[in-house]
C-alpha cells in the first residue's frame, strides 16, 4: 500500500500542495527501505535476474562469445553484444539455433571491449567512475521477431516493477531524424514510451545521430536508438537543476545504462544507407553501472564486481582508497585494466607490437605506468591481480581460471619488459633535459617510444624546474592520429549482403560434402560481381572453406552441359554458406555443374593437419601439460603451430618429439571420425579444445588412439597415420611473450627438405674438397684461420707501437709534463689500452695521455686517459678525468687513477673532449 502511494506521486511527478506529513515520513521510509534490499543484491544476483526475466519472456539465454573475435581480422575486439549476431541481422541466417529449435529471441552478457575504432572510451577510464575498457554488456535481442513496443515496455517493466527504481529518476532519450540521412525522427518510439510506461513527456528527450543512431562501425547493421539514462543526485541538487538538462552532459551522476537500438539499415562501405529485409532489437544495457545503481553506489568501481580488485591494489600499494584522487583514479585504472588484459589473453591473444596485441599492451603500459607514477610500484604487480580475477570469474567465464598460471605469467613478463623500458625513458628524460628544457620532439619521442604520457613528462619537468614544449608535442600527436586514421579503419566488417544477386531460393539450405567426397554435382545459387574475382553461392560444396588454421581447397567448376569451365581459386565461410572465389564468369550459371577438389593439394593439407594434432599430443607428453595450442597454420607445405611455453624448447627436446611423432606415423593408426557429439560427452571424453574458441552444442571429434590424440576439430585430415610419410621439424622460436612456435613439414614437402639437405652437405664436401671428410677439412681450416688472427694481432700490436710513438714525438708539453691528446683511427678499447699501458712504460713520469677513437656508423667513441705515477701524487686522477669527458662524448666511464677509459655515443663531441682534456690538465698543473 505504501508503496503503490509512493509510486503514484512519482510517476505522476507532481508534487501535491498540501500533503500530510505521514505521507514524508513514509515515503522517506520506503527509500531507506529499497536502498537497504538494493543494497545486498550482489552483482551475480542482478546478472541472474536479467535472464530470468528475458527467459520469461520466452528468450533463449545463450553464452557470450570470446571478447578476441573468431574469423573477423577487421574488428579488433568485441565491441557489442550484437558483433556476435551480425549475419542474423544481415539476413544471412534466419536466427540462433539451440536443442533443434530456430530462436528468434535471445538474451545473454557478453564482455566488450572498447579500447579503438569508433568506440573508443580508453582516456576517460579511471578519470572517471562509469567507462571501463573491458565491461559486460547485458543483451536482449529479437531477429526479425518483436520490435519497439516490446522492448520499450520490457525495459520499463525490468527497471522499475522489477528492479524497482524511481521512475522520477528516469530519462528516454529518442532519435530526432536526420536529414542529411532521409531518415525522420522516432515518434513511434515517442508514443510508444507514452503509452506503454509511466515516463512523463519532459522525461522524453530527442537527441541527434551522435547520440540517438547507433552504428558498430563505418560500416554494419544499424538504426535509431532509443537510451535510458538515470539521474542519481540527492533530491537536492535534482530541484535546482532537473536531470533533462545534463543527459548526455557526461556528467557522472546522469548516465546511460540501457540502449535499446531498433536495427532496420545496413551502413554500406560507400557510407549509404540500404533498408534491411527484416526489423530487429539489439538492447545493450552496461552492467557495472546497473549493479552500481542497484548496490546504492555513487561509482561503479564501488560495486562488488571491482571491490576484490581494488582492495588487492591498495593492500599493494599501502593506502586505502578514497583518501587521495590522484591516488584513487591509478587504482581505478589498474583495476579496470587488468581485465582489459587478462580475459584477451586467455582468450588467446597476447602483447605484441601490432593489431590486438599491441592494444593489450597498450593498456597494460598504461596500467603499470598509473602504478609507477602514483603508487610507486617499482616491481612487477599486475599480474598479481590475476589469480583475483579469475577467482571471482570462476563461474561464469572458466577459462580465465583454467589459464590462470600461464596469464599471470605472460603478464609478469610483459611488465617485466615494459618497467625495464621505463627506467631507460627516464635515464633519457635526464639527457634530453640536460640543456634546460624539454622539446616537443623529444616529449613526443618519450610518449611514442618508451610509453611516457605527456603529464608524466610535464611532472617529472617541473620537478626539476624545466619547460616542456607542450604546443609542439600536441602537434605531433594530432599528426600522428591523422596518420593512424588514414591507415585503418577498424569496425567495418565487410562482406555481408552487398553486390550479391541471388539464383535460387535461398531457403534451401547448404550442405558441405567435403569430408566424404572431392566432387559433387552442384548448383549456383548466389553470384558477385564486385571483388576483384567473382564469387558463387553454391547449394552445396565439397571444397573446405579457410577456418581453423586450415587453409581453403581449390578445384575446378566444370558444366555437364555445355562446357564452362572456371578455376575456385579461394573459399571463405560466410554466414550459411561459402563463398567460392573463381577465375571467371562463364555466360551460363545455370544448370549442374560438377565441383571438384584439387585432390593432391587436399592430401597434402590433410596430411599436414594430423601432423599437428599428432605434434601436438607429444608436445604436451614431452614439454608438459601447460602445453596449450595458441594459434595454428596448416597449409598445402608446411605447418606453424604456436603454443604456451615458457621458454625455447631445446633441441634435445625437439629430437624426441619428433621421434615420437615418426613412430605414431609408422605405427599408421587410423583415423576415428565422429560428427554431432554433444559438447558435454566431448569435454568428458577429454578432447582437446581451445581456450577461447566458441563451439556449437554438437562438435566432431577426431581420434587418433584415443590414449594418445583426442581433438574437437573441423578440419580434413588422413585415413591412417601412415599416411603422412615422414615429420620434420623446420624451426622453432618465440611467437611473442610465454609463447612459442614451432614449423614443421611432413610428407613431400619433408621429401625435398631432406634431398636438399643432402644437396648441401654435397656441395659443402665438394667445396673442401672431395676426397676430405668435411668435419676434418673444417677443422683444419679453422686451425689456419686462428694462425692468421695471431699473426694479425701481433702486426696491429706492432703498428700500434709505432703509431704511439709518433704520437709521444708529437708530445706538447704543459708545466713540466709531456701531455699526448689525440685520434687513433680504427683502435678499439683493448688496442686504446695496451697503448696506454705502453705510452706509460715509455713515458715512466711527467706524462699524460689522452686517446680516442671514432666508430661514426655505430656512433661510438672510446676514450682512455693514463698518467705516470707522480701526477698522481699531485692529486690528478685519470678515472676523475675520464669521468667528466665522458660526460661529453654522452655516455660514462671509470678506471684507476693511472689508466681510465670511457665509452660514449656522440662521436662529433670528440675534438670537444679532446680540447677539453688539455684544459684539464692545464687547470690542474698549474
Ligand atoms: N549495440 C548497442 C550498444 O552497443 C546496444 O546493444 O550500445
Amino acid at each position: 500500500m505504501v508503496f503503490v502511494i509512493y509510486r503514484q506521486q512519482g510517476r505522476i511527478g507532481e508534487e501535491p500542495d498540501e500533503v500530510h506529513p505521514v505521507f514524508f515520513y513514509l515515503q522517506g521510509f520506503v527509500k531507506r527501505l529499497k536502498r537497504t534490499v538494493m543494497t545486498q543484491k550482489s552483482s551475480d544476483l542482478i546478472r541472474q535476474e536479467f535472464f530470468d526475466f528475458f527467459r520469461e519472456k520466452e528468450h533463449l539465454i545463450t553464452e557470450g562469445v570470446p571478447v578476441v573475435p573468431q574469423n573477423d581480422p577487421t574488428l579488433l575486439f568485441i565491441n557489442a553484444g550484437m558483433n556476435p549476431f551480425k549475419p542474423i541481422f544481415l539476413g544471412e541466417k534466419k536466427g540462433v539455433r539451440d536443442g533443434g529449435k530456430l530462436w528468434r529471441r535471445a538474451a545473454n552478457t557478453q564482455r566488450c571491449i572498447r579500447v579503438s575504432g569508433k568506440h573508443n572510451d580508453l582516456e576517460e577510464v579511471g578519470h572517471d567512475t562509469y567507462h571501463h575498457t573491458l565491461f559486460e554488456m547485458l543483451g536482449n535481442w529479437s531477429f526479425g521477431d518483436y520490435f519497439k513496443k516490446e522492448a520499450i515496455s520490457w525495459a520499463w517493466e525490468l527497471l522499475v516493477d522489477r528492479w524497482g527504481l524511481e521512475p522520477d529518476r528516469l530519462y528516454a532519450t529518442v532519435f530526432e531524424g536526420s536529414e542529411g540521412e532521409g531518415i525522420p525522427a522516432d515518434e513511434e518510439s515517442i508514443a510508444l514510451w507514452k503509452s506503454e510506461t509511466g515516463i512523463r513527456p519532459d522525461q522524453i528527450l530527442r537527441f541527434g545521430k551522435r547520440d540517438n543512431f547507433w552504428e558498430m562501425g563505418e560500416a554494419g547493421p544499424c538504426g535509431p536508438c532509443s537510451e535510458v539514462h538515470i539521474d542519481l543526485r540527492p533530491d537536492s541538487e535534482r530541484k535546482k537543476v532537473p536531470g533533462s538538462e545534463l543527459v548526455n552532459q557526461d556528467d557522472p551522476r546522469v548516465m546511460e545504462i540501457w540502449n535499446l537500438v531498433f536495427i532496420q539499415y545496413n551502413r554500406r562501405e560507400d557510407g549509404s544507407l540500404e533498408k534491411l529485409p527484416a526489423q530487429h532489437v539489439d538492447t545493450g544495457m552496461g552492467f557495472e553501472r546497473i549493479c552500481a545503481v542497484l548496490q546504492g553506489k555513487r561509482s561503479n568501481y564501488d560495486s562488488d564486481i571491482f571491490a576484490p580488485l581494488l582492495d588487492a591494489i591498495s593492500e599493494m600499494a599501502g593506502r586505502k582508497y578514497g583518501t587521495d584522487e590522484r591516488s584513487d583514479i591509478a587504482m581505478r585504472v589498474i583495476t579496470d585494466h587488468i581485465r582489459a588484459v587478462a580475459f584477451p589473453i586467455a582468450d588467446g591473444a597476447s602483447p605484441s607490437n601490432e593489431g590486438r596485441g599491441f592494444v593489450i599492451r597498450r593498456i597494460l603500459r598504461r596500467a603499470v605506468r598509473y602504478g609507477w607514477d602514483r603508487l610507486e610500484f617499482r616491481e612487477p604487480f599486475l599480474y598479481k591481480l590475476v589469480p583475483v580475477l579469475a577467482g571471482q570469474f570462476s563461474a561464469l567465464f572458466p577459462d580465465l581460471k583454467a589459464q590462470e598460471e600461464y596469464v599471470s605469467g605472460v603478464v609478469h613478463s610483459e611488465e617485466k619488459s615494459f618497467l625495464k623500458t621505463l627506467g631507460q625513458g627516464i635515464e633519457l628524460f635526464e639527457q634530453m633535459s640536460a640543456g634546460g628544457e624539454l622539446t616537443g620532439e623529444d616529449a613526443f619521442r618519450l610518449h611514442d617510444t618508451y610509453g611516457f604520457p605527456i603529464d608524466l613528462t610535464r611532472l617529472m619537468a617541473r620537478e626539476k624546474g624545466i619547460d616542456v614544449d607542450t604546443h609542439r608535442f600536441e602537434e605531433l600527436m594530432q599528426e600522428q592520429k591523422q596518420r593512424a586514421r588514414a591507415a585503418g579503419r577498424f569496425g567495418a566488417a565487410g562482406g555481408g549482403t552487398d553486390g550479391w544477386t541471388i539464383l535460387t531460393n535461398t531457403d534451401t539450405s547448404f550442405e558441405f560434402v567435403g569430408y566424404d567426397r572431392l566432387s559433387a554435382e552442384v548448383e549456383v545459387t548466389g553470384v558477385s560481381a564486385e571483388g576483384k574475382h567473382p564469387a558463387l553461392k553454391l547449394n552445396r560444396s565439397p571444397f573446405y572453406a579457410e577456418s581453423g588454421g586450415q587453409v581453403a581447397d581449390t578445384g575446378w567448376l566444370t558444366q555437364e552441359k555445355g562446357g564452362g569451365r572456371m578455376e575456385v581459386l579461394d573459399v571463405q565461410k560466410s554466414g550459411d554458406g561459402f563463398i567460392h572465389v573463381v577465375d571467371q564468369l562463364p555466360e551460363d550459371l545455370s544448370g549442374e555443374w560438377v565441383a571438384e577438389v584439387d585432390a593432391n593439394r587436399r592430401r597434402e593439407i590433410s596430411r599436414h593437419h594430423t601432423a599437428t594434432h599428432l605434434m601436438h599430443a607429444c608436445l604436451r607428453e614431452v614439454l608438459g601439460e601447460h602445453v596449450v595450442q595458441k594459434g595454428s597454420l596448416v597449409d598445402t607445405g608446411r605447418l606453424r603451430f604456436d603454443f604456451s611455453h615458457f621458454e625455447p624448447a631445446t633441441s634435445e627436446e625437439l629430437n624426441r618429439i619428433e621421434a615420437m611423432v615418426n613412430e605414431r606415423i609408422r605405427e599408421n593408426i587410423p583415423k576415428q571420425e565422429e560428427r554431432d557429439v554433444p559438447i558435454e560427452e566431448a569435454r568428458k571424453r577429454g578432447a582437446m579444445m581451445l581456450f577461447g574458441e566458441k563451439y556449437g552444442e554438437r562438435v566432431r571429434i577426431i581420434t587418433y588412439d584415443s590414449r594418445f590424440s583426442i581433438e574437437l576439430c573441423g578440419g580434413t585430415h588422413v585415413g591412417a597415420t601412415g599416411e603422412i610419410g615422414y615429420f620434420r621439424f623446420l624451426n622453432e622460436s618465440s611467437a611473442s611473450a610465454g609463447i612459442r612456435r614451432v614449423e614443421a613439414v611432413v610428407s613431400r614437402s619433408a621429401d625435398s627438405l631432406l634431398r636438399s639437405e643432402k644437396e648441401l652437405t654435397e656441395r659443402i664436401r665438394q667445396e673442401l674438397g672431395a676426397q676430405k671428410d668435411p668435419l676434418e677439412a673444417l677443422s683444419e681450416l679453422r686451425e689456419e684461420r686462428r694462425q692468421l688472427e695471431r699473426s694479425l694481432q701481433s702486426l696491429e700490436q706492432k703498428m700500434a707501437s709505432g703509431r704511439l710513438d709518433t704520437l709521444l714525438s708529437s708530445a706538447e708539453e704543459v708545466n713540466g709534463v709531456r701531455l699526448v691528446c689525440g685520434e687513433v683511427e680504427g683502435a678499439d678499447m683493448d688496442t686504446l689500452k695496451q697503448m696506454g699501458y705502453d705510452a706509460l712504460e715509455k713515458l715512466k713520469s711527467s706524462g699524460g695521455v689522452v686517446l680516442l677513437s671514432n666508430d661514426q656508423s655505430e656512433k661510438k667513441v672510446y676514450l682512455m686517459a693514463a698518467m705516470t705515477p707522480d701526477l698522481n701524487e699531485k692529486g690528478l686522477k685519470a678515472g676523475a678525468l675520464v669521468s667528466e669527458l665522458g660526460r661529453i662524448i654522452g655516455g660514462g666511464g671509470g678506471g684507476q687513477p693511472s689508466l681510465a677509459t670511457a665509452g660514449g655515443r656522440l662521436p662529433e663531441k670528440s675534438g670537444e673532449a679532446l680540447k677539453r682534456a688539455k684544459e684539464w690538465f692545464e687547470e690542474h698543473l698549474m
